[in-house]
C-alpha cells in the first residue's frame, strides 16, 4: 500500500527511502520497508551500520534528511517523539532513565502515567489500589518482576533492569515495540530470561528489535534487515539471512549463528 493511506489495513510501520546525513556522513542511506501488524523484525549490522540512527528516526528523536515514516498509515515524519506514543509506539527506556531512588513498581507507575493528563501535574504517590497500580503490578508479573515490586531499582541486577525497561514500555499498551539492543551487557543466563520474555509477548504486538546478538535476533523475529554503512544490504527471513553470502562477509571474523 502507498504510504499515507490511512485505515485499519495500513501496515504498522512504513519506511520509504529514509536517509539521514550528518555533514559528510550518511548514517542511513535509502532504507524502505513495511512492518505488518504482529510482525517481528530485527535490524542487524556491524558497528556504525546505522541501526541506532534508524531507530531514532522511527522513535522521532531524529528527523530524516529525506524520506518518510508512517505509523498506521499516518505520516509521522515530523511528529516529535513525545507525541508518537499516542500512535501506539512503545520503546524501551535507557537504563539511565530508570528512577534509581524509586521502587520498581513506582517506576512502572510513572511510565504508565506519562502522557496522561495526570502527568501534567507533579507525579505523586497514589492509593495502592488504584487502576494504575493494578495494571503496573500485572505488567511486572508478566516480565517476571512481581517479587521485586517494592525494591528500589538500585537493588536490581542488570538483567532485571532491562526487564523493568520492557515493563515500562508495555504498561502503555503499545501496538509497536522498539527495542534497541535489549541484550547488551547481559550474562548468558540473563539472555535466556530476556529471550523467554520477548518470545512470550502477545503475538499481535509488532516488534522492531536492534540486536548485536545474532542468534537472539534470528530466533526472535520473522524478518531481518541487515545494514552496512547506512545501506540496506538484505531484507529476508532468518533462514535467508543465515544463508546469505554478503551477510557472512560483513560479519567475517564474527560468529554467524
Ligand atoms: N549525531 C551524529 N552526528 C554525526 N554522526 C553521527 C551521529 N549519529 C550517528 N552518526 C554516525 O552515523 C553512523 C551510524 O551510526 P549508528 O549509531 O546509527 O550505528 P549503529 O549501527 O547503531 O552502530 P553500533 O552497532 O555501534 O551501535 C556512524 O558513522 C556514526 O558515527
Ligand atoms: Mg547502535
Amino acid at each position: 500500500m502507498a504510504p499515507g493511506t490511512p485505515g485499519a489495513t495500513a501496515p504498522t510501520l512504513q519506511l520509504d527511502e529514509v536517509t539521514k546525513r550528518y555533514g559528510g556522513v550518511t548514517a542511513v542511506a535509502g532504507v524502505s520497508f513495511d512492518l505488518e501488524p504482529g510482525q517481528r523484525m530485527a535490524v542487524i549490522g556491524p558497528n556504525g551500520a546505522g541501526k541506532t540512527t534508524l531507530f531514532k528516526i522511527i522513535a522521532g528523536d531524529v528527523r530524516p534528511t529525506t524520506g518518510s515514516v508512517h505509523i498506521f498509515g499516518e505520516d509521522v515524519t515530523t511528529v516529535p517523539a513525545f507525541r508518537r506514543a499516542r500512535t501506539g509506539l512503545g520503546r524501551t527506556f535507557q537504563v539511565s532513565n530508570l528512577l534509581a531512588e524509586l521502587s520498581v513498581l513506582d517506576n512502572v507507575r510513572v511510565a504508565a502515567q506519562a502522557g496522561t493528563p495526570a502527568s501534567r501535574r507533579f507525579w505523586r504517590p497514589q492509593r495502592p489500589d488504584d487502576d494504575v497500580t493494578t495494571s503496573s503490578l500485572e505488567i511486572l508479573a508478566k516480565v517476571g518482576l512481581e517479587a521485586r515490586a517494592s525494591h528500589t531499582v538500585a537493588d536490581l541486577s542488570h538483567g532485571e533492569q532491562r526487564q523493568l525497561e520492557i515493563a515500562m514500555a508495555l504498561v502503555r499498551r503499545p501496538t509497536l515495540l522498539l527495542l534497541d539492543e535489549p541484550a547488551a551487557g547481559l550474562s548468558a543466563a540473563e539472555r535466556v530470561v530476556l529471550r523467554e520474555l520477548l518470545e512470550g509477548l502477545p503475538r499481535e504486538l509488532s516488534m522492531l528489535l536492534i540486536e548485536h546478538d545474532m542468534s537472539l535476533a534470528l530466533e526472535l523475529t520473522d524478518r531481518v534487515l541487515c545494514m552496512d554503512n547506512g545501506r540496506p544490504v538484505i531484507l529476508g527471513t532468518p533462514q535467508e539471512i543465515r544463508a546469505d553470502r554478503t551477510v557472512r562477509e560483513i560479519y567475517l571474523g564474527r560468529s554467524v549463528a
